[in-house]
């Protein structure tokens, strides 16, 4: 019986568990689209900061939604982010931003009013979805689920390559505090908290390295 449910592979986990990474491979390999939803969250936290509105104003953040006009260009690696026409890949990637996303998701009807966007992004012949509730919400009936830890530590030090590499400043202990504090907002919070989907293949990547990780997920898909 051919299975009805959209062909989405769900990637979560916390930050710097190696998902967006990931879900680029797993993409190119199926020849499937992305969705990198941590990036539409960080996109509605930077137009936050621009128009001054208050993260904690949840009614706030919901009006921006009206105005929110963004898009991804394919780019030689990973998408290039437009917000209002302008291209953001820098702003996006640093720190700040990825703490002031983390503010704007903790409200539900900024998660609520997301959703739609979010579940566009499908087409055929599939989507790799990667976040913090794309298993559990987002794409509750996705073919397959993936949910990766990695250990604070080795995440902090991923995320510090990875600025280093995209010539952007960082300190290690500082990453360490960030990552800290956002594992704790994205899991305490009431609204879609970080937790794998009970139909979710748990991932331990701290002593794997990409390409054995997009290995055992490629095999796990293509084994079914
Ligand atoms: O994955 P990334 O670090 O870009 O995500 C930034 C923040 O956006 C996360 O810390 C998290 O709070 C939030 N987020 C979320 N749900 C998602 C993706 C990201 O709450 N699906």
């Amino acid at each position: 019986m051919p299975n009805k449910d959209p062909f989405v592979v769900a990637i979560d986990g916390p930050s710097g568990s190696g998902k967006g990474s990931l879900a680029f491979n797993v993409a190119r390999e199926l020849g499937f689209h992305m969705l990198d939803s941590g990036a539409i969250y960080r996109l509605l936290a930077l137009k936050a900061l621009q128009l001054g509105v208050d993260l904690d104003d949840e009614a706030g953040l919901v009006d921006l939604l009206d105005v929110f006009d963004i898009r991804f260009e394919a780019g030689d690696e990973l998408a290039v982010p437009y917000l209002d026409g302008v291209d953001v890949s820098s702003e996006l990637r640093q720190e700040a931003t990825g703490d002031a996303a983390s503010r704007v998701a903790r409200h539900a009807k900024v998660r609520q009013g997301l959703l739609g966007l979010q579940r566009s992004f499908f087409r055929p012949p599939g989507l790799v979805a990667d976040g913090r509730d794309m298993g559990t919400v987002v794409f509750p009936r996705a073919r397959f689920k993936f949910f990766l830890y990695a250990s604070p530590e080795i995440r902090a030090q991923r995320r510090y390559k990875q600025l280093i590499n995209m010539g952007l400043s960082a300190n290690i202990a500082q990453l360490q505090a960030d990552i800290a504090e956002r594992d704790e907002r994205d899991q305490g919070r009431s609204a879609s908290p970080l937790k794998p989907a009970e139909d979710a293949l748990v991932v331990e990547t701290s002593m794997l390295d990409l390409a054995q990780v997009t290995e055992l997920v490629l095999s796990h898909i293509r084994g079914k």
